[in-house]
């Protein structure tokens, strides 16, 4: 997260491991692109693809145009695909064959190093997990994290670990050869325009702090929806499910902007430190409180529209007797002075009627004592709504006067919309998370406690779940099980709709 104005990063060699996979294509590349289009790549910036396959420098760079070009098609122009702009680009693309077990690689990595005036590199690891602890070990053995001439940074996606010990396990491994300063752990979700605004809006408006605590907010729901099925994933889905792909990362970065204290500065670590401060405080449930606490879905066949959708035991490549979940709601407390009794719930699925990635903030009713003889069964709580995606934007749910002689209330909405305000240029979210690397700056990326907090927190919930418990059935194109909402009901609340 940069102050503005913003210039150039500084030049670098970036490699990317897992060239020929799927978010080098669909996000990385574009996100560059992005960049460079903006003037906010070094003109001695060089990108170089490693992978197994065999490909020469212009292959490659030729296979990621063919799909620029398919995906602005696609998109009928929107994402502006600018011949001069992509020709700059492509020129500075490269391509590594290697086997990234294989020594021999990270020799040709370090030539290609020398040639670049710049002795700087980022090695972004966008390969299978399995490969992330080999990589970088032999990126240490090689002696290509050292940091005598350039800076040397590692780029880890995610899924980082599968449980908490796995996750203690990859930390380790990762700070035996560099410091903590060089590890850049990525959660897309924090590229978002709309996440980072939480933060902007949280302490840079003074009215949210007056309110923003357990005298005042009854609970908070945090909810991303997908319409989405597993797609091509079936094998990756059906070993990780829906806890594991969303809630330790995504949903907790998204708890985290909410529920944290004020930083001292927006700065890497007092930033960090107040998130895992807060991650940290979440209450470890026992597995009876697990089970209470936790609901698991699985999306049989069903019907988004017209569309005939299968359920997930059909889908390609997943185990037809899978007890693998593809929905999860959570109440989890944080056990903290801002926020003791207050709920944080939370759910996520894939095949929902919409998709919705929204928090909502639910106030504590105002007494009704004035409205005793209104219809004060129909007043809502006063909810702050912000969406994520894809109506990206803030909305306050407030009641006011219905206009005639009776005394009679509406529900009405103050908003502001993302797109009344601003003009945002096509991006893949992953613009300021690259440039953020390039330039050094890790406020938006996981420090090692961030992740081992999210893990602790969640690992109750798959020990829980090894001896216990079910997995609900909910059609495609539903919004989840019944069960999320007796979860709910439990407390005496319900879920705000989604959408
Ligand atoms: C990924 C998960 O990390 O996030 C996917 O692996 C999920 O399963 C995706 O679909 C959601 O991201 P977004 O940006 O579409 O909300």
């Amino acid at each position: 997260m940069s102050h503005i104005p913003i210039e150039a990063a500084p030049p670098c060699t970036l490699f990317l491991f897992g060239a020929n996979g799927d978010l080098v294509k669909r996000l990385l590349m574009p996100a560059l692109y992005n960049l460079s289009r903006d003037g906010l790549l070094d003109k001695n910036l060089r990108i170089v693809g490693v992978d197994h396959n065999a490909a020469s420098d212009a292959e490659f760079a030729a296979r990621l145009e063919a799909f620029m070009r398919e995906r602005d098609k696609a998109s009928q122009g929107a994402n502006c695909l600018d011949e001069k702009h992509w020709s700059r680009l492509a020129k500075r693309i490269g391509y590594q064959t290697g086997d990234f077990l294989d020594d021999a690689t990270y020799q040709a990595i370090a030539r290609r190093i020398e040639k670049n005036p710049s002795a700087n590199a980022v090695f972004y690891l966008a390969t299978s997990p399995r490969f992330f602890s080999e990589v970088v070990q032999r990126l240490g053995a090689a002696g290509l994290l050292d940091e005598n001439a350039g800076f040397r940074r590692v780029v880890v996606e995610k899924p980082f670990g599968s449980d908490l010990a796995s996750a203690e396990a990859l930390n380790a491994c990762l700070l035996k050869v560099m410091s903590e300063k060089q590890i850049y752990r990525i959660d897309h979700y924090l590229g978002k325009e709309t996440v980072q605004n939480i933060l902007v809006s949280r302490f840079s408006n003074g009215i949210f702090e007056a309110f923003w605590n357990n005298h005042y907010i009854d609970h908070v729901q945090i909810t991303a929806a997908e319409t989405f099925g597993v797609e091509s994933r079936g094998a990756f889905y059906d070993s990780t499910g829906a806890l594991r792909d969303m809630v330790p990362n995504h949903l907790f970065q998204l708890l985290a902007m909410v529920a944290m204290e004020p930083p001292a500065a927006f700065g890497a670590d007092p930033v960090r430190s107040e998130k895992a401060k807060v991650i940290g405080a979440i209450r470890p449930w026992s597995k009876t409180m697990a089970l209470k606490n936790s609901v698991r879905g699985q999306y049989t066949a069903g019907k988004q529209g017209r569309k005939q959708l299968p359920g997930y035991r059909e889908e390609p490549r997943v185990d037809p007797d899978s007890q693998t979940e593809t929905y999860v709601a959570l109440k989890v407390m944080i056990d903290n002075w801002r926020w003791v009794g207050v709920p944080f719930y939370l759910r996520t699925g894939k095949r929902m009627s919409v998709r919705d990635t929204e928090i909502a903030i639910c106030f504590k009713p105002a007494p009704y004592a004035q409205f005793r003889d209104t219809e004060v069964e129909r007043l809502q709580p006063n909810y702050l709504r912000i969406q994520i995606q894809p109506n990206e934007g803030m909305w306050f749910d407030l009641q006011a006067k219905r206009p005639g002689p009776a005394l009679a209330m509406e529900n009405i909405e103050l908003g502001f919309a993302y797109k009344d305000f601003f003009k945002m240029q096509p991006s893949t979210g992953y613009e300021t998370l690259i440039y953020d690397c390039l330039t050094g700056d890790q406020t938006l990326f996981q420090r090692a406690d961030n992740i081992e907090n999210g893990w602790r927190a969640v690992q109750p919930f798959l020990d829980a779940w090894k001896e216990g418990g079910e997995v609900q059935p909910y059609a495609a194109g539903d919004d989840g099980p019944a069960a999320a909402d007796e979860l709910l009901a439990r407390d005496r609340r319900v879920w705000h709709p989604i959408g």
